[in-house]
């Protein structure tokens, strides 16, 4: 690693999806004119953690003790893995300036609910900051989300800011497509200002394909790795067309979607339709896949201006799928499809590397939420400060 020049810090962003398929670190290097990837690592969640974790994402019912137990347990397992990355990245954690954990999402409710009587609008992401910052001895920020949602927002998504940073272009259009759990997009139009930054979820990432993987495999394997299984089974396109009917894919933006909408309640619902039963598991592989492709193509013709943007620029564990890519690039007319590491910073790597860039931006009290991505009435500081000693 080149050394630091003056002015510049030093960042880990520490990143688990809804996938919960591993704890993603990022080091950035953060200077006054230039925002670089230093290096990135993934280190596993133990099973059981992991198991636990999606238990608590798909509602099932644990008590408050668990909850509380949960996050003191990720907390430690965030703080070994900051660590394994400092000695694998070659840095002494007093070089690391701070550390952004976004935390694993048990919970989240965008648009506010009734609850004894009263509107509200909650999200709870586990991994308790206090315990990565005295185990690291690196002031860490953690809950991003609360302060937007304070500020009347749904508390997601807040990448945007970061996707603006990296992406925005005078001439050029962009939009930037993470396939995560969930997918999500946001789009920058040329010559954008932070205002004009719209955001949404899309639908379903990897989330149903992983679900379907799990579920044939009796949990031998996580994923369907280089697409390998949907690539020898055929399309149910009776199914197909039932699936794309879901009204969460006509609904206008702003909207976020989680494991609540396509997590383990619609997996069973898609495998007791009449059209799946008897199916080879192949073909329902394939199918998931292409709904999540076509999901991903509807939402951009039916809520992105045309002509507004020129590139598609994809990031998240499903630009892996050769699959998924192949059918959203055969879908998209008049748009190139990009890679994130061709812009630089990887595919599994931008997530990490943006809460780097907000805690960075906390820690300066500079607020980091865009009000037309997120519905917040004004930009706010995120997150709480955690301080080591
Ligand atoms: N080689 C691959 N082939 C197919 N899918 C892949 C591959 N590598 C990763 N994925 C998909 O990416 C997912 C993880 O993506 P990630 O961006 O880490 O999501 P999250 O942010 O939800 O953790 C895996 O669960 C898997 O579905
Ligand atoms: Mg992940």
């Amino acid at each position: 690693m080149k050394p630091l020049r003056t002015g510049e810090t030093l960042a880990l962003g520490i990143m688990s999806g809804t996938s919960a398929d591993g704890i993603d670190v990022a080091l950035v290097r953060i200077g006054a004119q230039h925002t670089s990837l230093e290096n990135f690592v993934t280190l596993p969640l133990p099973p059981q953690v992991r198991e636990a974790v999606l238990n608590l994402g798909e509602g099932i019912s644990v008590s408050a003790g668990e909850i509380s137990q949960l996050n003191f347990l990720l907390g430690e397992e965030f703080a070994a893995a900051a660590l394994i990355a400092c000695r694998k990245f070659h840095v002494r954690p007093s070089q690391i300036g701070v550390i952004g954990s976004h935390g694993q999402t048990v919970f989240h409710q965008g648009v506010a609910s009734r609850v004894c009587g009263r509107l509200i609008a909650s999200t709870l992401q586990i991994g308790e900051p206090a315990i990565i910052a005295a185990r690291t001895g690196i002031t860490t920020v953690g809950d991003f989300r609360p302060a937007d949602m304070a500020a009347g927002g749904q508390g997601a998504p807040l990448v945007p800011f970061v996707d603006y940073l990296l992406y925005r272009d005078k001439k050029i259009g962009r939009a930037a497509l993470n396939i995560g759990g969930i997918a999500n997009i946001t789009v920058i139009p040329a010559n954008a200002t932070t205002f004009q930054v719209t955001a949404f979820d899309t639908g379903p990432g990897n989330m149903v394909i992983d679900a379907l993987v799990r579920h044939f495999t009796h949990g031998r394997k996580a994923f369907d790795r280089n697409a390998e299984m949907a690539n020898r089974g055929n399309l149910v396109s009776g199914l197909l067309k039932s699936l794309l009917r879901d009204k969460y894919f006509r609904k206008p933006p702003p909207k976020t979607a989680g494991r609540e909408q396509y997590g383990a309640e619609y997996v069973r619902s898609f495998l007791a339709h009449p059209l799946a039963k008897n199916t080879a598991p192949e073909n329902l592989v394939r199918t998931a896949t292409v709904l999540t492709a076509l999901s991903i193509l509807d939402a951009t013709h039916r809520f992105i201006p045309r002509n507004a943007i020129r590139e598609l620029i994809v990031s998240g564990g499903g630009a892996r799928n050769p699959l998924l890519m192949a059918q959203l690039e055969s879908g998209l007319s008049g748009i190139r499809l990009r890679r994130s590491g061709e812009l630089g910073i990887s595919e599994d790597a931008k997530e990490a590397f943006a809460f780097a860039v907000l805690a960075y931006q906390t820690l300066h009290k500079r607020p980091a939420n865009l009000p037309a991505a997120t519905g917040a009435r004004r930009p706010a500081v995120l997150g709480k400060v955690c301080y080591a000693g």
